[in-house]
């Protein structure tokens, strides 16, 4: 029995250390402009704490030490002048040394290292994020993305309904989205990269999955990624795809969600333009595929509850094409 308890300091470090792996959506692995200056502050917080922590265990051994020899008593003067550099002037010069790096940070992360090349208005919807790029009219996505490396973007950010919070840990700190606000952040990285970001204020039910990724792609990718996103390519489709894209138009998926380039246009649901090459269906609730997105169309309740999409009465036969369709729009 005694010799299990000797494991627990193990187990405790090996937990410890699992939190240390990985990186995807990691303040501690920045790979943005603003998530620098937040990681550089919480490495000071931390070796101040593990300062302060060693200082108080070594003042707690020095009692103990000392109740043990009655006779090494100190002189009241010593504990007075003792309280007053270690109680007040330590704790006073800490604090207004980390304020002073605060303030400085918070100045930083106010605005871009460069003026903004590129805008995105982003808008919450339990449980998804609505995208448009505002330089290129009918570049709108869901749920993802992309960004020119070494280009500063700027966010700025709406909700349709409640409060929740964009947060992409590996490239900047949190921004609330606020009803009745136009809340702006940005983001500017050299990494090119896939970084995941996530609401960060609690939603409701699915806040967990209101997720999204950033792409950090060289400009000329990012530039003709966000003119076919706006002008989608003529398309050939086979037989199949044609009847999925029928199904589509004529079903009441049309009027929930858009597809530009059809007569398919409505604005409650994600715009599925470019679906076929999204990372995920549902903000992150399910990967991206053929049996996925079956399932989702024919009840997404059974894998995102409470989401707004009602489940389909789509034909068995037809369901197939319709995901033909849908995976084709990339
Ligand atoms: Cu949106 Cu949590």
């Amino acid at each position: 029995m005694r010799r299990s308890y000797r494991r627990v300091p193990a187990v405790l470090l090996l937990l410890l250390l699992a939190g240390c792996s990985g990186g995807s959506q990691s303040t501690l692995h920045a790979s943005g402009f603003g998530a620098q200056r937040t990681e550089g502050l919480w490495w000071l917080f931390f070796w101040i704490s593990v300062a302060v922590f060693a200082e108080v265990m070594a003042l707690l051994g020095w009692a103990v030490w000392r109740r043990r020899r009655p006779n090494a008593r100190i002189r009241g003067g010593d504990s007075l002048g003792m309280v007053t550099v270690l109680g007040v002037a330590i704790p006073f010069v800490i604090l207004v040394v980390v304020y002073g790096f605060g303030l400085q940070d918070l100045n930083a992360l106010a605005s871009p290292p460069k003026k903004a090349d590129v805008t995105v208005d982003v808008v919450g919807h339990r449980w998804w994020w609505e995208v448009h790029y505002a330089d290129q009219p009918g570049a709108v996505t869901a749920n993802e993305i992309h960004i020119p490396v070494g280009e500063s973007v700027r966010i700025r950010l709406r909700t349709a309904d409640v409060q929740h919070s964009f947060w992409v840990p590996n490239l900047m700190p949190k921004t609330d989205l606020i009803a009745g606000k136009v809340n702006s952040t940005w983001l500017y990285t050299d990494k090119a990269g896939t970084y995941r970001g996530q609401c960060a204020e609690y939603c409701g039910q699915q806040h967990a999955f209101m997720a999204f990724r950033v792409v950090a792609e060289p400009p000329t990718v990012f530039h003709s990624w966000v003119t076919a996103l706006a002008t989608p390519p003529a398309r050939t489709l086979t037989t199949a795809q044609q009847h999925g894209l029928q199904v589509f138009e004529q079903s009441s998926c049309a009027s929930c969600h858009t597809i530009r380039g059809t007569t398919a246009a409505g604005t409650i649901g994600p715009d599925l333009s470019s679906i076929g090459s999204r990372w995920s269906i549902g903000a992150g609730a399910a990967p991206n595929d053929a049996g996925h997105l079956g399932g989702w169309i024919a009840n997404s309740q059974t894998i995102k509850p409470g989401n707004a999409m009602p489940p389909q009465p789509v034909a068995a036969q037809a369901l197939p094409d319709l995901v033909a369709y849908l995976q084709s729009l990339k």
